[in-house]
């Protein structure tokens, strides 16, 4: 199954896709947590894009789908994959279509939680991530057992440099203007679901597993 989960920042696409992938066992493909991963490295990718990520803009298109290209075509998306915060123009969204159509297959489902944006700045900047295992945590509505340490793995939990008022801001600007014009792609594709992402963590999941079971 082919799945590509949407929202604005703070929607809870990863929180989520940590009970999609435990349940449909696809890979978890996160153009952020690549980025992130590459700026921990410190490779040509990682400098490139920390200097748009930490002032809340958008990576530049060459650099991001590359690397969703280079993913797609390893073996353990043949049985299919979860796709998080990409794309994100429609430049992204017709690469994408080009790349799948090139391996022969497309999205089955587009799943967009939609959360007012009133909400997602007090969800953003009450987030602390794992820096071992990425398992995501919120200060207030999703605090871990033992403050500042990880229920899953015993890591240390940080805060995304991002995760300030002003980038978040700015990221929330972006997603309006670049990214919300890609639903209507979608919706004409007949391919869009809406979900409701401002209740319980588990009551959305409970509704996008019904949605992808059909
Ligand atoms: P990325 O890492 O994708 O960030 P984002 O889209 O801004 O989304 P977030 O990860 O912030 O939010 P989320 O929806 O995953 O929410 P979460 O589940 O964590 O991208 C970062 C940057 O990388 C971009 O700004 C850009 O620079 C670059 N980039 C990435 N992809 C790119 C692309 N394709 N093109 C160009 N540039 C790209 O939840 C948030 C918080 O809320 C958590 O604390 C969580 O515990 C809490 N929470 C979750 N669900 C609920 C709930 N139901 N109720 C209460 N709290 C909840
Ligand atoms: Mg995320």
């Amino acid at each position: 199954m082919n799945i590509l989960i949407m929202g604005p920042p703070g929607a809870g696409k990863g929180t989520q896709a940590e009970s999609i992938v435990n349940e449909f066992g696809v890979p978890h493909i996160s153009t952020g947590d690549a980025f992130r991963l590459a700026i921990k490295q410190g490779t040509p990718i990682g400098i490139k894009a920390k200097e748009y990520m930490d002032k809340g803009l958008l990576v530049p298109d060459d650099v991001t789908i590359g690397i969703v290209e280079e993913r797609l075509q390893q073996s353990d998306c043949e049985k299919g994959f979860l796709l998080d915060g990409f794309p994100r123009t429609l430049s992204q969204a017709e690469a994408l279509d080009d790349i799948l159509s090139r391996l022969n297959t497309k999205l089955d489902h587009v799943i967009n939680l939609r959360v007012d944006r009133e909400k997602l700045m007090a969800r953003l900047t009450g987030r602390r991530i794992c820096k071992n295992c990425g398992a995501t945590y919120h200060v207030l509505f999703n605090p871990p057992k033992q403050e500042g340490i990880c229920d899953k793995c015993g890591g240390e939990l940080y805060q995304r440099s991002d995760d300030q008022e002003e980038s978040v801001g700015i990221r929330l600007d972006e997603y309006i203007n670049k990214t919300a014009p890609l639903l209507t792609f979608y919706e004409q594709k007949g391919l869009l679901r809406q979900i409701d992402g401002d209740q319980e963590i588990g009551a959305v999941s409970t509704e996008i597993a019904s949605v992808l079971r059909g």
